[in-house]
């Protein structure tokens, strides 16, 4: 049985805990973390673990396997250590903080024949599975638009700004949907609360294929909302995550241009149709994740969010970022200006 270890544990290393205790697929063997009040917390908790504070000294350990949660910076180096150690390695999202990085890492673990995937937990939920099958399938017909809402109050993050944490899940999502790069990405923030630490966050991207999308996301945002519209020829869905009895609704709505016969006024009929909200599984998608990422491990098989998905999720976000517009840099009050060149 693959023997797991796990490295982070402040937010989000707990609920990985949970599910690799969960499992029957894997021995939760070991964990680290730089924290001693945390490590003591978890190590109570999971009595046969063992407890390190080193990640390093983790890696020397017997573990076949490793889960990184710790802050977005040290994705990179923990995971190529881990690599270089013969270990298979699931990292939480986004793989690394920039798409050179993430690229080496995928370099890498294929070089030492290695497992690499990346915590894109929404792609393995049933409601985003679902809105998968049904764009395959075709029953939307061709995807004219798509468009994300990400909001709430909080919780801040210390290291990154809105779009490196909340963005990377629609971004996610939209590219296992698309299966495709952006060819243009914009974004537009501004850091109301913290300095340039962008908490609210637009961004924009267009594809080859013909589909556009945009992405709201802000940590300061009165209401939760977790709100996705996908807008196709055919059909129409809006995914809702926080309503839980009808997380998918597919409309049969949309608008039929008729081309006038002879000259005169083209016309527009409006479908309005049935809305069917598909019965969905319950399971907990992070632990779908991690059991794929077991299995992964023993069939030998690709994981859905392997590295390269991962590099391709950090290589849009770095594309919208290139085109970001900080209001720091540009909004310098009038006065501003003139003091700077001297008051002329
Ligand atoms: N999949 C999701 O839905 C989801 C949700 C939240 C966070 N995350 C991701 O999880 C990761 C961790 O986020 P968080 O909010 O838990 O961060 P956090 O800051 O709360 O916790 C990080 C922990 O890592 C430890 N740490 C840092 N460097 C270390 C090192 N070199 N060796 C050992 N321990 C080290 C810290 O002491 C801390 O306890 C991030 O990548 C974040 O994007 C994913």
């Amino acid at each position: 049985m693959t023997k797991v270890g796990l490295i982070g544990l402040g937010y989000w290393g707990p609920n990985l805990a949970r599910v690799l205790n969960q499992t029957s697929r894997c021995e939760f063997a070991a964990c680290a973390d730089l924290d001693a009040a945390r490590l003591e917390k978890i190590a109570r908790q999971y009595p046969n673990l063992k407890a390190f504070r080193r990640a390093e000294d983790l890696l020397d350990s017997d573990v076949d396997a490793v889960a990184i949660a710790t802050p977005i910076a040290t994705h990179y180096e923990l995971a190529r250590k881990a690599l270089h150690h013969g270990k298979h390695v699931f990292v939480e999202k986004p793989l690394t903080d920039s798409a050179a990085r993430a690229r080496e890492l995928v370099e890498l673990a294929k070089v030492v024949d290695r497992k690499l995937m990346t915590g894109h937990t929404f792609v393995y939920s049933p409601p985003v599975v679902k809105v998968k099958e049904l764009i395959d399938s075709g029953m939307l017909g061709d995807l004219q638009y798509l468009s994300f809402s990400r909001v709430n109050l909080g919780l801040y993050r210390k290291d990154v700004d809105v779009v490196w944490d909340l963005a990377v899940h629609d971004v996610s999502i939209l590219l296992y949907w698309l299966k495709e790069l952006p060819a243009r990405a914009s974004s537009f923030g501004r850091s109301c609360v913290q300095r340039a630490k962008r908490d609210v966050a637009y961004l924009w991207f267009q594809f080859a294929s013909g589909p556009i999308a945009s992405c709201e996301v802000s940590w300061l945002s009165p209401q939760k909302m977790r709100r996705t519209c996908v807008v196709g020829s055919k059909r129409m869905v809006v995914y809702d995550d926080t309503n839980p009895d009808e997380r998918v609704r597919v409309y049969d709505r949309g608008v039929l241009l008729h081309r006038p016969e002879t000259f005169g006024e083209f016309q527009l009929t409006y479908r309005t149709g049935d809305m069917v909200a598909p019965n969905l599984a319950n399971t907990e998608p992070l632990l779908i994740e991690i059991e794929h990422f077991l299995q992964c491990i023993e069939t030998g098989e690709t994981p859905r969010t392997d590295g390269r998905f991962g590099a391709d999720v950090v290589t849009a976000i770095e594309m919208a970022a290139q085109g970001r517009w900080q209001p720091e840099e540009q909004f310098a009050l009038p006065g501003e200006v003139l003091a700077a060149r001297g008051g002329e």
